[in-house]
């Protein structure tokens, strides 16, 4: 038997493969936060496109209709491209189809750089559009690619390095967008379009990368997987692995193709999908994108000072944050993590309900409102952040796996849309209990993690799935599998099983 430590060994190509990966992320993170600072300026030049074409200026209702449209169509791209992962990751493999998926980014990122130029709102809208099936096809594409080719001790770090790019690229593009710097009158085309940069670069090393060999062994039944195993491991004895694989394939070859009705029909997969897409709702609904869409505002309303600063502080934590969540996540394990995250984003959540109603007679309340937002948002990086995003890629063995991360990923993107229209006209109906919203729905998912998600620490794809086959009704039991089998070998597991 291999050694764990050899397991847990990152090759150049490994680190290569992932850095490239991810740099799809990051393009998903700096599109999400970049229209958050400069939208006064792109605002007037919206009306004054308006004035040269109709000789009068934008009515205000018009204006925030093309601005509300210009956010939110991100995430109608991200919705609509989001379920084609299967499809296409299946067809071209993981590899070509990021390769392929950046000529989106190229397309939107060339549309919302010249809109300026062209005199055209509607190039920056189709622009944002595009880019958003870009980062659609990406939070799927990437969280695969990664999952597949990590060593199971690592799949959870790796798969956290997914979300830590997302938060680099918010915070990137928080700082660029200030107005010294690119979010000016005459730079903000150059804001949005550097996003084409991350893409030469993704193109430029994808060539080095390796395809996935689960994906080549298990789907291709190609056989060069063992070389890229080797690669990828940087063992020359990969048989243990190998044989992973094999009984995977095995159980796979005996399963008809998995459809996405399927999934929802198929006893096998009921369970898992409705953790998965829970999982992604409980990210999404824990309104953590009212921040990153909204701060400025909310800081603004809560008397923060400088709400401009506080916004970039709370990038700041959610970077830190994610960091911190890298390494705590193969030693807590998923479930542990996604409970005390959803439990402290609940309890900040009351606190800025706190500090919001009692902001008139108290107004050093605006401090608490500060620390309020700083924990939400860093106990969101402890696990919801993070968790999500490759627990749906653990969930699933390779049959159903491409099915189930576009179910995931189009609820994501569809409630992060939802957030996105809706939060605006909620915080003005109901004033400082907005949150109070927030922390309920915290409250449900808290309930439903501790009662229903399993812990994936530790064990391969196919002890994962073997376990929902098991015991479809009581999740709890693979925690007491978990604790008691930790370390033992994939031969103990399928004795144990009776298989
Ligand atoms: C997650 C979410 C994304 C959010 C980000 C904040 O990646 O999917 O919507 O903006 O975290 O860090």
């Amino acid at each position: 038997m291999t050694d764990r430590t050899d397991q847990n060994q990152i090759t150049g190509t490994l680190a290569l493969s992932v850095f490239t990966a991810v740099l799809g992320s990051l393009q998903f993170g700096y599109n999400i936060g970049v229209v958050n600072a400069p939208q006064k300026i792109i605002e007037q030049d919206y009306n004054s496109t308006w004035m040269e074409r109709y000789a009068e200026p934008i009515p205000p209702q018009t204006l925030t209709s093309l601005w509300s449209l210009s956010v939110a169509i991100f995430s109608i791209g991200g919705m609509l491209s989001s379920f084609s992962v299967g499809i296409l990751s299946e067809f071209f493999g993981r590899r070509k189809a990021m390769l392929i998926n950046n000529v989106l980014a190229f397309i939107g990122g060339g549309l919302m750089g010249m809109s300026k130029i062209s005199r055209s709102f509607e190039m920056m809208i189709l622009g944002r559009f595009t880019i958003g099936a870009y980062c659609g096809l990406a939070s799927g594409l990437v969280p695969m690619y990664v999952g597949e080719i990590a060593p199971t001790t690592l799949r959870g770090a790796l798969g956290t390095l997914h979300q830590l790019a997302i938060v680099t690229g918010i915070l990137m593009a928080q700082i660029l967008g200030l107005e010294s710097l690119l979010g000016s009158e005459q730079l903000w085309p150059v804001l949005l379009g550097v996003t084409i940069l991350p893409t030469v670069l993704q193109m430029t090393l994808l060539p080095f990368c390796p395809e996935s060999p689960r994906f080549l062994y298990i789907v291709r039944s190609q056989e060069h997987h063992a070389k890229t195993l080797r690669r990828l491991t940087g063992r020359l004895e990969v048989s243990e692995d190998f044989a992973e694989m094999k009984e995977e394939k095995r159980k796979m070859d005996m399963e008809r193709k998995v459809s996405i009705a399927e999934l929802f029909r198929s006893p096998l997969y009921q369970q898992p999908i409705i953790i998965s897409i829970l999982l992604q709702l409980s990210q999404q609904l824990s309104g953590i994108n009212a921040i990153f869409y909204y701060s400025t505002d909310i800081f603004k309303n809560a008397g923060v000072e400088s709400p401009v600063y506080a916004t970039i502080g709370a990038g700041v934590v959610n970077c830190a944050f994610t960091i911190v969540s890298l390494f705590l996540v193969e030693r807590m394990g998923r479930r542990t993590l996604h409970m005390l995250g959803l439990a402290g984003m609940c309890i900040c959540a009351i606190l800025m309900t706190i500090a919001l109603t009692l902001l008139e007679t108290v107004p050093s309340m605006s401090y608490l409102s500060i620390m309020a937002i700083f924990g939400f948002v860093g106990f969101f990086e402890v696990g919801p952040g993070p968790i999500p995003w490759f627990f749906v890629a653990e969930l699933f063995s390779q049959g159903p796996r491409p099915a189930a991360i576009a179910v995931a990923g189009c609820s994501n993107w569809t409630a992060n849309f939802l957030i996105g229209m809706s939060f605006q006209y909620v915080a003005n109906l109901c004033g400082p209990y907005v949150f109070l919203i927030f922390a309920l729905l915290l409250l449900f998912f808290l309930v439903f993690t501790f009662f229903r998600v399993p812990e994936t620490r530790g064990k391969t794809f196919d002890q994962i799935s073997a376990t929902f086959h098991r015991h479809p009704q009581n999740m709890m039991d693979m925690d007491l599998d978990m604790d008691q089998g930790k370390h033992s070998t994939e031969l103990d597991y399928l004795g144990s099983d009776g298989t």
